[in-house]
């Protein structure tokens, strides 16, 4: 199903409950296709509609949110991280990576981050689950929810980015949040990575560098050598191939791209507003035709 029709297909009614995203901007959002279109699946009388909010009216939005009786909401660029401060609740994922993605409405405002567990069911589901010891390219916000993730499961972290004070202080703060397997974290510079990359059995690429219109980069420095069959999860799905996961390829590596995890982390959100299962098929196909339509 496209996307232009799933847009002509909603009918809003009196019944119809709403849902919908915080983002500054939502021009380039694909949420409300895939959300629209799980809705349209299921034959449910939802709706998702994004708002664009500045980032000064965020605290205003909410009350609104909560007073025009909206079901619950996503949140993007740039607010994750501030409503961690201006929800009544946390859940303990939310809590831990610092930023809330979904919002549950009720009598109180409860905070969610379906990141963490997005990435997890993409992760099983491109057959990557089974790392020890994983390398994580980056240290901002999604770093931050994939580190989380990948700890949660026992899996011990080097967490390489360009700014190394970043880095140390995600590891800094996953250790206090989950004690247990070991963090390190060091600046990405090719002698930093040539010394851990053969010792990692997965390879996250978390930063945005490779990412459209600049697809023709890659955060893998030319003069160290991918480590051969060692599976890679690059976070980007614009391109569907970054150089990064062509590098792999190359090399006898599996690789995967983020689509998964942007419908993963949908549909968990999805479960959390109408305690019904996600069409996970249905969703992943409306975003493979919106990322299309450009
Ligand atoms: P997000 O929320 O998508 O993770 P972010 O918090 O801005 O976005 O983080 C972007 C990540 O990409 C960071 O790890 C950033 O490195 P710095 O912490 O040094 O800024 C990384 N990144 C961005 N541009 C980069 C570049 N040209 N080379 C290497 N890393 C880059």
């Amino acid at each position: 199903m496209s996307v232009s029709r799933i847009r002509t297909s909603v009918t809003v009614t009196g019944h119809t409950q709403m849902v919908g995203l915080l983002g500054w901007p939502v021009e380039h959002t694909i949420s409300p296709a895939m959300h629209n279109a799980a809705f349209a699946a299921l034959g449910m009388d939802w709706c998702y509609v994004p708002f664009a909010v500045p980032p000064a009216r965020l605290k205003e939005a909410l009350r609104g949110v909560s007073a025009l009786g909206l079901r619950g909401m996503n949140a993007t660029v740039p607010h994750k991280q501030a409503l961690v401060h201006l929800v009544d609740e946390l859940s303990p994922e939310a809590r831990a990576i610092g930023a809330v993605n979904t919002l549950l409405m009720g009598d109180k405002i409860r905070g969610h981050n379906t990141d963490a567990s997005g990435f997890l069911r993409a992760l099983s589901e491109a057959h990557m689950s089974e790392a020890d010891t994983a390398l994580i390219l980056g240290a901002g916000g999604a770093a931050r929810a994939v580190g989380y993730a990948l700890l949660s499961r026992g899996t011990r972290l080097v967490i390489l980015n360009r700014t190394g004070e970043r880095a140390t202080a995600l590891a800094s703060d996953l250790r206090k949040a989950l004690p247990g397997p070991q963090v390190d974290a060091s600046v990405l510079r090719p002698e930093t990575l040539a010394a851990c990359a053969p010792r990692v059995d997965l390879i996250v690429n978390t930063t945005i560098v490779g990412m459209s219109p600049q697809a023709g980069e890659c955060p893998w420095p030319s003069e160290v050598a991918y480590p051969g069959s060692v599976p890679l999860f690059d976070l980007i799905y614009t391109p569907r191939e970054t150089r990064l996961m062509a590098l792999a390829r190359q090399s006898g590596a599996r690789a995967a791209n983020g689509l998964g995890m942007l419908v993963h982390q949908g549909a968990e959100a999805f479960r959390l507003w109408t305690g019904t299962e996600p069409p996970v098929d249905a969703m992943r196909e409306a975003c493979q035709d919106a990322l299309e339509e450009g």
